[in-house]
């Protein structure tokens, strides 16, 4: 435990002397979102691979960089490349990333992915709010002996995702004519899509998007009390509603096509926030 907290508090402080000031938001970019980072200022980049005890990522789409620097009139740093239980890390490697934002003395963190539509009236390339998230099927993050300086054992997820930034998020959408939906995420570990019968039970669940990440993140965030915005890209349609098999490349396709206005949407938000 002694250890995992000095991995946390070495990785901070090598962060911490490159980029200086403690931004306000940090940002993870999901898959295919990466492009986010192009359009902030100042830059200073820090490669996951400089960092130490920092894992690496894997997957396509994603890269291994944090970038901080200013996006409309904030300080903030990307995660560009973010780690997925499905690659093989374990949870403590897929939350470590939250934990030192937080030891960097950062409280305010947006979530971003690309997600499958589960609601119906949803079509690829909308943009979802979570309003709330299923996590019956992610690997406790917070399993173990429990690190006081962190949170409490038994901390509440009732509130998981910031009800005033999600009314910040909705007028900004509004304000940029965006068609925005709301609604709830799944988690699946991944790496394979769901069965149509897991979309159709998810559905009755309640279930609005589903996706691979995120989860882990905001639960570990909400243990230690930072304010969370989520938000997910539908890049496809979960699996079963068409008649078409799910490809990562629709997924990536279909996150180029919203890249302009994801960003200008995510700019809006972290100026009016
Ligand atoms: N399922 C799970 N994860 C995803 C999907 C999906 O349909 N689309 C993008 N990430």
């Amino acid at each position: 435990m002694k250890e995992q907290i000095a991995k946390i508090d070495k990785a901070a402080s090598y962060i911490m002397d490159i980029i200086k000031d403690t931004p306000k938001i940090a940002i993870i970019l999901g898959s295919g979102l990466g492009p986010l980072a192009q359009i902030i200022e100042d830059q200073t980049a820090v490669d996951y691979a400089d960092i130490p005890g920092f894992p690496r990522s894997t997957v396509q789409g994603h890269e291994g960089r944090l970038i901080s620097g200013r996006l409309g009139n904030k300080k903030i740093l990307a995660m560009k490349g973010r780690f997925h239980y499905y690659e093989g890390y374990d949870m403590d490697k897929v939350i470590m990333p939250v934990r030192i934002f937080k030891k960097m003395g950062i409280n305010e963190l947006i979530v971003t992915n690309a997600a499958g539509g589960v609601n119906l009236l949803f079509k690829p390339g909308d943009i979802m709010i979570i309003t709330d998230h299923i996590g019956f099927n992610c690997p406790s993050p917070l399993r173990g002996e429990n690190i006081n300086d962190f949170g409490e054992r038994f901390p509440d997820m009732s509130s998981c995702y910031d009800k005033q930034l999600i009314k910040t998020a909705k007028t900004c959408a509004d304000s940029l004519g965006m068609d925005i939906k709301k609604g709830v995420y799944s988690y699946s570990k991944g790496p394979m899509f769901e069965t149509p019968a897991e979309i159709r039970a998810l559905r009755l669940l309640g279930a609005d998007a589903v996706g691979m990440s995120t989860v882990p993140e905001v639960i570990t965030a909400n243990h230690m009390k930072m304010r969370v915005l989520g938000i997910s890209c539908i890049t496809n349609m979960a699996a079963g509603i068409l008649d078409q098999p799910l490809t990562h490349e629709e997924v990536m396709e279909t996150a180029k096509t919203v890249e302009d206005s994801f960003c200008a949407y995510m700019k809006e938000i972290i100026t009016r926030w």
